[in-house]
């Protein structure tokens, strides 16, 4: 069984769709600890209802990024994770924590990256009228949102689509590719090898080399 730190800063619904079906023994891992940077995030009581660890680390306590971020690996090694699933969480990674987790971190996008990293991405596929969204899941590197991408799920804009509507469709879709992506990285199905990610035989793939799934949602 692999063992899994989720980081949030926020309402988690991702984490809560994956606590579901690790419950659902659907992913075989278990959650160690979610850690987030936010006393307030209501992840933390989504895990607390799951009796799983939780542990507060406030950005604001740290005179720096790079000592936030020594504790935060610091904390994170004690476990010896398998995977570290960044669910919501809004803070930019130092090298400090990703060279030391190379592989083994993924975050989830609210876009359909390299499209719109960084913040407001929903705002901004409204604004520039775009006709298709959706999510990616990719392994972190230290750029922001950047790193090797294992999957994007897609859903087209329909006309009376406001910011509220499509919030609520992309976590849809979040809920459903994250779990599945997690699992697949839980059973080796998926690794990352140098910068190359590796797939098993049996997962389909784009033209990309990505797993890509168009959600009618
Ligand atoms: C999700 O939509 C996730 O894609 C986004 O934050 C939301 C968290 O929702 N992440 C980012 O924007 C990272 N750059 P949740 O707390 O309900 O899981």
């Amino acid at each position: 069984m692999k063992k899994i730190i989720v980081l949030i800063s926020g309402s988690g619904s991702n984490l809560q769709a994956i606590i579901d079906q690790i419950k659902l023994n659907n992913i075989n891992a278990s959650i160690e600890c979610v850690i987030s940077n936010n006393e307030d995030a209501y992840g933390l009581i989504r895990a607390k209802e799951s009796y799983i660890n939780t542990q507060v680390i406030n950005h604001n306590n740290f005179d720096s990024r790079e000592d936030f971020d020594q504790k935060l690996i610091y904390e994170i090694e004690k476990y010896n994770p398998d995977l570290v699933v960044l669910a919501g969480f809004m803070r930019i990674l130092s090298p400090i924590i990703t060279s030391k987790l190379i592989g083994k971190i993924i975050n989830i996008h609210p876009s359909l990256l390299p499209k719109y990293p960084g913040l407001n991405t929903h705002a901004k596929v409204l604004e520039n009228k775009d006709i298709i969204h959706g999510v990616s899941i990719h392994y972190v590197d230290d750029g922001l949102d950047e790193g090797p991408l294992i999957a994007q799920g897609e859903i087209s804009i329909n006309a009376h689509d406001d910011i509220d509507k499509v919030i609520e469709r992309i976590h849809k879709i979040e809920h459903d590719l994250f779990p599945y992506i997690i699992k697949l990285i839980c059973n080796n199905l998926i690794t990352l090898d140098e910068n190359k990610i590796l797939y098993s035989d049996d997962i389909e793939l784009n033209d990309k080399n990505i797993i890509y799934k168009k959600y009618d949602i």
